[in-house]
């Protein structure tokens, strides 16, 4: 029998709430299916500073290592706030581990069932079909990562920050092909977002791939937007977009920006996947809700679980090859929302359900 052999942490806030929904449903999908999981739960962010003094202790790192993929909750919240910013449970966990597990690519599917048109901010007139998008945002490269960065104090008192925007031609080249394979999956459109007409960086970005899909992908229809523009054509026509692929913080805010015209965080799965290939040939991932924490509703059970499970349908998908069990889930969340089992987050004038309900829903969806 097929093993999964994969670490979970759920980290704070609502994360242990809807990791246990996942877990759930993972569990459902793979005695329907014949497989096996085999899963370690390790503390990451503000639980494992209160455990360990740290948000990314080693036996967590190891244990991810041993592992093909992880399923990630969420880290932080307002009792870690007061700490240095490096030690905060975002910073010191989330970004220590894309790096060293080499987490290139974030693939953040924006997806706005029309049924659940009115969750969105947008007037239901511009998004006519929902909206069905893919970010696809390069991780572990660009002003995030590049040197130096740094704060000095210069010699009249005056303090002086740099944080430096640097990208080679392969770390834009591998981006782009997980757009490609992206893009061919579905509409086979690409829309490439820079900022060429200021930065260096950019200019390199557009060059590298036209030159590259030209070369590699002449089936996919390519296009590129300046960032602002591409913020603009976000709000105010979202439906024009397939795959979208950019730098890291580019990314970082327009996938925000898609987070909110898809109406609820709560629905919006990510996967972050590795250059390295784990047991199964396949790329090793950590696989995330976009939501946060949620400080304000963690621990009332009601926090929308479906992120979390649609984040352990990717993991399914990229890193285990389980495309079939993947899609099920899929199918059973939209099943779910679709026939009015919605927490508070996406019910509007109909009564709202508990987490616990919501993924049950699901569960019997998956029948
Ligand atoms: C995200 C988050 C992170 C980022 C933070 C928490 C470091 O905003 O995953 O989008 O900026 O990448
Ligand atoms: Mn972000």
């Amino acid at each position: 029998m097929d093993t999964l052999k994969f670490t979970v942490l759920p980290g704070d806030g609502i994360g242990p709430e809807v990791m246990e929904t996942a877990l759930n449903v993972l569990n459902h999908v793979a005695q329907k299916h014949q497989f096996t999981l085999q899963y370690e739960q390790c503390y990451v962010g503000g639980a494992a500073i209160d455990r360990h003094g740290m948000a990314l202790p080693t036996a967590t790192l190891e244990a991810c290592r041993h592992s093909d993929a992880i399923l990630f909750g969420s880290v932080g919240g307002p009792k870690w706030e007061n700490l240095p910013p490096e030690e905060q449970p975002e910073r010191a966990s989330l970004l220590p581990m894309r790096k060293a597990f080499s987490l290139f690519a974030n693939i953040r599917p924006g997806l706005l069932y029309p049924e659940l048109a009115d969750a969105s901010p947008l007037k239901a007139t511009r998004i006519p079909q929902g909206i069905d998008m893919v970010c696809v945002r390069e991780l572990t490269g660009g002003i995030y990562f590049g040197q130096p960065k740094e704060t000095t104090t210069l010699d009249n008192g005056e303090k002086r920050a740099v944080d430096s925007m640097v990208y080679h031609t392969s770390e834009i080249e591998r981006i782009a092909d997980v757009a490609i394979e992206t893009a061919r999956g579905r509409g086979k459109k690409i829309c490439s977002v820079d900022k060429a007409n200021v930065l260096a960086t950019s200019v390199l970005w557009r060059e590298t791939v036209i030159k590259y899909l030209s070369e590699k992908a002449p089936d996919i229809k390519l296009s590129h937007l300046y960032v602002d523009n591409a913020a603009m054509q976000l709000a105010g026509n979202p439906g024009q977009f397939d795959v979208i692929l950019t730098e890291n913080m580019f990314g970082d805010i327009l996938s925000d920006l898609m987070a909110s015209i898809c109406g609820s965080l709560g629905m919006l799965a990510s996967a972050s996947l590795g250059a390295d290939k784990n047991s199964h040939g396949l790329p090793f991932g950590l696989y995330e809700p976009a939501g946060g924490t949620a400080p304000d509703i963690a621990g009332q059970g009601v926090a929308n679980p479906c992120a979390q499970i649609l984040s352990a349908a990717l993991m399914l998908r990229h890193s285990f090859g389980k495309s079939q069990a993947a899609n099920e889930i899929e199918h059973a969340v939209r099943q779910t929302v679709s026939t009015g089992t919605r927490t508070q987050d996406i019910a509007f004038d109909t009564k709202s359900v508990s987490t616990q309900q919501m993924a049950q829903a699901i569960l019997s969806h998956l029948e």
